[in-house]
């Protein structure tokens, strides 16, 4: 079977562009019989970033309920919090020794944030940068190799992470035999960015999301504050480029997409482009909705479900953890 694994990271609530870009196409991949699902809550991630306890409890009780909702079979697919499962902090301290410091130099996270502490003027380029954020792709290839995995469906600002783990499981199975399968990242080409509402990446830490399972009412509210240019009704309009026709890309079928495209060379003004783009993902998500509320009034349940996955990563993480053990030369746990 083909071993199919994602992540998100607990720091927020899950919002179109993870669910458009990582989680629909993992569900889609877990309906095949062929596969094996590996989707997990990334919470040792979110520390690098979240010091808020709370925070990180709430949005994982909201991306479990989220995936439950949206009709993850746990039968099949093996679902998880990442630090229910401590043998992939153990393999992150064997993968951080076979990392080359200068490949965690060009992760596009920690680029970013040096740069934006250049542009701030200031002496220190890693102000403020804690090694979490540093070693990041070296945990989330810990997460990925723990579990072999075959493909990992993810949006476009992963895809460095995914080389970065293919060249550490590369330079592992050269020291100490093949031990592990290199990963290759799977990417909706619709879906591979979504905007958000003032047009940047669609992004929990530039505050422009909109969350997936947001109230209808405010839902249709966050998809008006949409930000467009100024063009009037009437005025021929481009697509590419446009926030609203990228999301709607992501929701409509082929058919409907090139329907629009249409419109936008007409003139279609952008309410009416707001309503058919708010309709569309209504349309689609209402339904599981409903059943995220109702998954959100029953922690219980989400917990059962995690705990049962737990046991399940761990039948196969344990085993894994003592025959690398054993590849590296130091005792296995008795
Ligand atoms: P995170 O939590 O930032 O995002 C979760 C998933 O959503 C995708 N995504 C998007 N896709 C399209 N358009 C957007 N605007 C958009 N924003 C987010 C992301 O690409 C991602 O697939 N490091 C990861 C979590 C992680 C992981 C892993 C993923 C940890 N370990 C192992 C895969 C495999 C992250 O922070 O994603």
């Amino acid at each position: 079977k083909s071993i199919v694994l994602t992540g998100i990271t607990t720091t927020g609530t899950p919002h179109l562009g993870n669910y458009a870009g990582a989680i629909r196409p993992a569900i889609a991949a877990s309906k095949n019989d062929d596969v094996r699902p590996f989707y997990f809550l990334a919470d040792y991630h979110a520390l690098i970033k979240c010091n808020e306890p709370e925070r990180v409890k709430q949005s994982s009780r909201e991306i479990a309920a989220t995936w439950l909702a949206l009709g993850l079979d746990t039968s099949n697919a093996v679902f998880y919090r990442q630090s229910d499962v401590p043998e992939i902090m153990e393999l992150t301290w064997m993968l951080t020794c076979v990392t080359a410091k200068g490949l965690m130099n060009r992760a596009h996270a920690y680029k970013a944030a040096v740069a934006e502490n250049e542009e701030a003027g200031g002496n220190d380029p890693d102000k403020g940068i804690n090694m979490g954020l540093f070693s990041y792709p070296i945990l989330m290839a810990a997460d990925i190799l723990m579990f072999n995995a075959d493909k990992v469906p993810v949006g476009k600002d992963q895809i460095q992470h995914i080389e970065m783990a293919r060249d550490i499981a590369s330079r592992f199975n050269h020291l100490y035999g093949e031990h592990f399968t290199l990963p290759e990242a799977v990417v909706d080409d619709n879906a591979a960015t979504l905007l958000g509402l003032d047009g940047r990446k669609m992004s929990k830490s530039y505050n422009n999301t909109i969350p997936l399972f947001e109230k209808e009412k405010k839902f249709r509210k966050l998809i008006n504050k949409i930000k467009t240019n100024s063009l009037e009704p009437g005025e021929p309009k481009d697509p590419e480029g446009c926030t609203l026709f990228g999301i709607y890309q992501a929701f409509a079928t082929p058919a409907e997409v090139e329907a629009v495209r249409q419109q936008y060379a007409e003139g279609i003004a952008w309410g009416e482009m707001k309503k058919i783009l708010f309709e569309k993902i209504n349309d689609e998500i209402t339904p599981a909705r409903e059943r995220y509320e109702a998954l959100l009034e029953a922690p219980e349940h989400i917990e059962e479900q995690l705990q049962e996955g737990a046991k399940k990563a761990r039948e196969i993480s344990k085993p894994f953890i003592q025959e690398l053990r054993e590849a590296v030369g130091i005792s296995k746990i008795s």
